[in-house]
């Protein structure tokens, strides 16, 4: 087997997304559309990834470095495109990295669905020895490379601005991938010419070159067009996300979750899920998510890097975000509506989280309730305690975090401020709208509020009187 280089073009400055963000680094399923392709490339085993920049060099070289890379995948070296010149120009660049020996897989940073198995067969075909294309039939081929064959042979690629009436009714178009034996490529493109409608150095100008020198030129046909669709603009963008978002919402079902509607969910990262788990409709996932066995998401959740086990119920308009510390939801757990999860949350089994409470840093023991408008910060949560509405841990002193320590069947009492570093001892009561500052002991009744005191027959102000 020949050994395999990459090269990914990413320099150009995608004109039709009329966005300061370079084009690569916009966004699908929640990744960049280079980092799609990176991913993809790092499940071959590649020799070398080159990476083309030029038009936002820096922002791209900066996004890429801090992307994690599959396990043998070599780290990508960076060339500069200055001007950017064209497709044929930007591999130009590239050249002084490839050995002779070996072949070059050639890719767009802005094809971002291809998938492990469609590059190998354009690697196979290629051999090291032919230049091997991937095309594919287009129902809309407008703005794609044509591909001109006599008979069956691939006579060259034609792009949609420099082809006659005839040839645009072409629908096999270049998809931005091929697979060229190194030692071809350098004359090949170093014969390409600008004489055309854009005045650019097209890489798929090698094709007619190859066709011209006798070599031969195969092509490889992608199992579906989604898996080639280029993005140049927002509308690209969206229609991607949604076939792609589909796509995943198939799969999901094929394992046997239920989604009220596969039109109305988002997957932006990992989603596992187990046996028996319902979707309610307008659920975002982000990030790595596990959903255990019978979990139920009720309508507009929003959930990134958390770990939903079995039975656990999460109710309608919750936000949960673990970022990197992540988020736990244990097993039989009810959170919702409206409740906020966010990173080092950890909830044992059976626990309640309502509405309008926020929980962060925190451990609540099997059992714990904190069911309205409530705080829960650095906090250190024992069993069955039962946190009451609009109770809330002043855990920043402005300097620092402290920990609040709630022990086993505590009650805190609504609307009280639990003033951190403070431990309330185990079964102990607080009273409702007291301040604690201090740690109380075991079994006991902590109030810090004024006594209550009625005046008799109370005569209110009157107005203007004396
Ligand atoms: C290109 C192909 C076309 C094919 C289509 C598939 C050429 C000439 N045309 O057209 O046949 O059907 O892809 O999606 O190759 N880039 C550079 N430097 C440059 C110009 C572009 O690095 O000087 C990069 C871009 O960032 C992009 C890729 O090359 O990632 C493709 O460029 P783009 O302008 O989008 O080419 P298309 O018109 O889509
Ligand atoms: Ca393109």
């Amino acid at each position: 087997m020949a050994a395999i280089d990459v090269v990914i073009m990413a320099a150009g400055k995608g004109t039709r997304m009329k966005s300061r963000l370079p084009k690569v680094l916009h966004r699908l399923a929640g990744s960049a559309l280079l980092q799609h392709v990176i991913d993809c490339v790092s499940q071959l085993r590649v020799r070398r990834v080159v990476i083309i920049t030029g038009s936002g060099a820096e922002q791209v070289e900066l996004a890429v470095a801090g992307w994690p890379l599959g396990a043998g995948c070599p780290a990508p070296v960076f060339v500069r495109q200055e001007p950017q010149l064209g497709t044929g120009h930007a591999v130009q660049q590239a050249l002084p990295l490839l050995p002779d020996d070996g072949l070059t897989l050639i890719l767009n940073g802005d094809v971002p669905l291809v998938e492990p198995a469609t590059l190998q067969r354009l690697v196979q075909r290629c051999e090291g020895r032919h230049l091997a294309l991937l095309t594919v039939d287009m129902p809309d081929p407008t703005g794609y490379g044509r591909i001109v064959r006599k008979a069956d042979a691939v006579l060259g690629i034609v792009e949609h601005k420099d082809a006659s009436q005839a040839q645009r009714q072409i629908r096999e178009v270049y998809t931005g991938f091929m697979a060229v034996p190194n030692h071809l490529l350098k004359p090949w493109l170093a014969g390409l010419k600008n004489d055309n409608a854009q005045g650019e150095y097209y890489l798929t100008g090698i094709v007619a070159q190859a066709v011209r020198e006798g070599a031969s030129v195969l092509a490889v046909q992608a199992a579906d067009t989604l898996q080639v669709e280029g993005v140049n603009s927002p509308q690209q963008l969206a229609q991607l996300e949604r076939a792609f978002q589909l796509r995943q919402a198939s799969a999901l079902m094929a394992s046997g979750v239920r989604l009220a509607d596969p039109a109305r969910i988002d997957v932006r990262g990992q989603l596992e899920c187990a046996q028996d788990v319902e979707i309610d409709v307008n659920c975002i996932f982000e990030g790595k998510v596990s959903l255990g066995e019978g979990v139920k998401i009720g309508a507009n959740c929003v959930i990134a890097n958390a770990r939903i086990e079995d039975g656990a119920v999460i109710h309608p308009f919750t936000h949960i975000d673990g970022e990197k510390a992540g988020v736990r939801v244990g097993p039989g757990a009810l959170v919702g509506p409206f409740a906020r999860l966010r990173p080092g949350a950890d909830l044992g089994p059976e626990v309640h989280v309502g509405n309008f409470v926020e929980v962060k840093n925190s451990t609540l023991a099997r059992g714990a309730k904190a069911n309205h408008l409530a705080y829960l910060g650095d906090a250190t949560v024992g069993e069955r305690v039962n946190y009451g509405a609009g109770a809330i841990t002043a855990n920043y002193d402005g300097a620092n975090k402290h920990r609040t320590v709630i022990e086993a069947d505590v009650h805190i009492g609504s609307n009280s401020v639990l003033v951190a570093p403070v431990t309330i001892g185990r079964g102990g009561t607080v009273g409702g709208g007291s301040t604690v500052s201090k740690s109380t002991p075991p079994d006991a009744l902590t109030v810090t509020r004024a006594k209550q005191v009625s005046i008799a027959n109370w005569q209110r102000p009157k107005k203007g009187g004396a």
